[in-house]
């Protein structure tokens, strides 16, 4: 696990940028997971900047979103693709049928799942994973439990997730209750994370995650075991390190 710590988030975002801009240029066609969140919001922008500087382009370039509430279509205006497609691909030059994200409205969620995880065993690796993490130690929406799950899954969003997930929605009672979620196992296959955290009240979960014990009360803290983790983090966030 590589820690980078910089003194603003415009140089975290940027710094993170440039990793996967770099990985990018240097493959013909890459595999990148995506999450969603303000973490990575600053560094999407900066992708957008590179683009339009003709630095980088997405066209070879293949994207799984970690996960989808369970209930809203793509077309919904607070799913987690029209934020994606808000602080990125209408920015920048993905092709349509190189973007994938779980399908919340599903006839049969359980087979979504399957089919999700079909999909990624399919494609193989992802290059490249953006993380965030919860301010209750979540990744993706994997919540903290007495269990975690390996695979793609449907998940009870907790009242804290809510709650924090609440300021996209115009109310509490519309956020929903369930989500469609990669499992920390099909997350911890990428061969790199690139993980982005900023502002003061993430220093207590980046503690806990990076330095205590591996347990599934911090699904966090599950990225101790991957031997590629790039922690891109401001002085603020990193503060308890
Ligand atoms: C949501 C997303 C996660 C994200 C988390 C933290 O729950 N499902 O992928 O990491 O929020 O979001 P933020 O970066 O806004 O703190």
């Amino acid at each position: 696990m590589n820690i980078h710590i910089y003194q603003s988030e415009q140089d975290v975002d940027q710094a993170a940028s440039e990793v996967v801009i770099q990985s990018i240029n240097n493959m013909p066609s890459f595999k990148l997971g995506l999450a969603t969140g303000q973490s990575p919001v600053g560094m999407y922008a900066q992708l957008s900047k590179a683009y339009k500087e003709g630095l980088v382009s997405f066209d070879q370039v293949t994207s799984y979103n970690l996960d989808e509430y369970v209930g809203l279509d793509r077309g919904h205006p607070h799913s987690f693709y029209a934020f994606m497609d808000q602080h990125l691909f209408q920015h920048v030059d993905f092709r349509e049928n190189h973007i994938y994200i779980p399908n919340g409205c599903a006839d049969n969620l359980h087979d979504e799942c399957k089919r999700y995880d079909q999909l990624l065993e399919r494609e193989g690796q992802l290059d490249i994973q953006i993380l965030g993490i919860g301010l209750n130690g979540h990744i993706g929406f994997n919540e903290p439990g007495e269990t975690l799950h390996a695979g793609t899954h449907i998940v009870e969003l907790s009242e804290h997730t809510r709650k924090v997930n609440s300021q996209y929605f115009p109310s509490f009672e519309q956020v929903p209750t369930k989500a469609v979620t990669m499992g920390i196992g099909s997350i911890l296959k990428a061969k790199k994370i690139v993980f982005i955290a900023k502002g003061e009240q993430k220093s207590e979960v980046i503690k806990k995650a990076f330095t205590g014990p591996i347990n599934p009360l911090c699904p966090g803290s599950f990225l101790q075991l991957h031997p590629n983790v790039e922690v891109f983090l401001d002085e603020d966030s990193a503060k308890l390190l």
